[in-house]
């Protein structure tokens, strides 16, 4: 099969399009054939070697964690999905090998859940890390209705879902962006403020009684901009920044796979109230740029790697 490989650690130079053999399909996994794929930025870390200390990872590595395909084959013991099922997953297993940047990879069915009718396979592809993440944090921090809510980074392929789940959940949201991307948060329910020097100060303008949760996916200084916002009793859950727990308390979220929380989310994409926003879709040969536009950091809607 076709494939997207690196061999060592390093810059985008490192990937290459080489052949593979289809991977083996373990007891409790599918084989799927891959239809699109997406790109997060751990992707791009990792091949920088930034997992290096907490995952095992075996050379040439596929990079990719999200998937949307179609079931080729199932394993032993898999009642759960047949041939021919559409479906899209986060990918994640405990080691770094076989990702989704291939024309098939073997998918443990505890990662994989049926694609949303509603979604194109490139829109699906673009779900399963982020979503998950936005969706996971959300639940640890315990949003509900009528709470207001801090998105940090809220234009970010996590803080776009994130802010239609919250809002989706009765809440008020205000995400903070660059102002091009001001309009765009509007449409998605959010009151936006630029990041950058005085952000408390223009929270706090907003919400003068403060914020009951900040949901942190990329900020500057969340420990300080947290503690000038916070209501009393107001928590904190982070993705990037697992030290502010220590100052802060709170949650730090490592999205983990889950069958489940996305049948659960799903629900939200097949009725419309969490739309998918595709930013860019480039080729698997194309692999490299598509880690490239992500590692900007400035990117708006998800990256898609369109497989065949
Ligand atoms: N722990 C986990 O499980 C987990 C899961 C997913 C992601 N992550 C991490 O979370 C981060 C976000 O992921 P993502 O997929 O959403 O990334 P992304 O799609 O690349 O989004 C980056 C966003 O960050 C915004 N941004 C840049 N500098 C900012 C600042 N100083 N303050 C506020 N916003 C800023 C950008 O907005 P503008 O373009 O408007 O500047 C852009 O919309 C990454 O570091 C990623 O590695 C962690």
């Amino acid at each position: 099969m076709r494939a997207i490989t690196y061999s060592r650690y390093g810059g985008s130079d490192v990937l290459e399009l080489t052949d593979l053999p289809t991977p083996k399909v373990g007891p409790d996994s599918v084989l799927v054939r891959v239809r699109a794929a997406s790109v997060n930025p751990v992707d791009w870390k990792m091949r920088q070697g930034y997992l290096d200390q907490v995952m095992d990872v075996t050379f040439p590595a596929v990079p990719g964690w999200d998937v949307a395909g179609v079931v080729e084959r199932v394993g032993l013991d898999t009642p759960e999905l047949s041939v021919g099922d559409e479906v899209y997953g986060y990918v994640r297993k405990d080691w770094v090998q076989g990702g989704t940047f291939a024309e098939y990879v073997a998918a443990p069915v505890r990662t994989l859940a049926r694609k949303p009718a509603r979604l194109s396979f490139e829109e699906a592809a673009a779900v399963p890390l982020a979503g998950l993440t936005a969706w996971q944090s959300i639940r640890r921090a315990g949003v509900t209705q009528g709470q207001i809510v801090l998105v940090h980074a809220a234009a970010g392929g996590v803080g776009q879902f994130a802010v239609q789940i919250a809002r989706a959940l009765g809440a008020r949201v205000i995400g903070t962006a660059s102002a091009g991307n001001h309009d765009h948060l509007r449409e998605l329910g959010a009151e936006p403020v630029e990041y950058g020097d005085g952000l408390a100060d223009r929270v706090r303008a907003l919400a003068p009684g403060g914020v009951d949760v900040v949901l942190d996916y990329g900020s500057d200084d969340l420990v300080a901009t947290s503690r000038a916002v916070l209501a009393p009793g107001g928590t904190v859950a982070s993705i990037v920044d697992a030290k502010a727990r220590d100052e802060l308390g709170g949650h730090y979220v490592w999205v983990r796979p889950s069958s489940t929380d996305l049948d659960e989310l799903g629900a939200l994409l097949e009725d419309g109230r969490v739309r998918v926003d595709v930013g860019q879709v480039f080729e698997l040969a194309d692999a490299a740029a598509a880690h490239d536009a992500s590692a900007t950091g400035h990117t708006r809607g998800k990256i898609v790697v369109r497989v065949d």
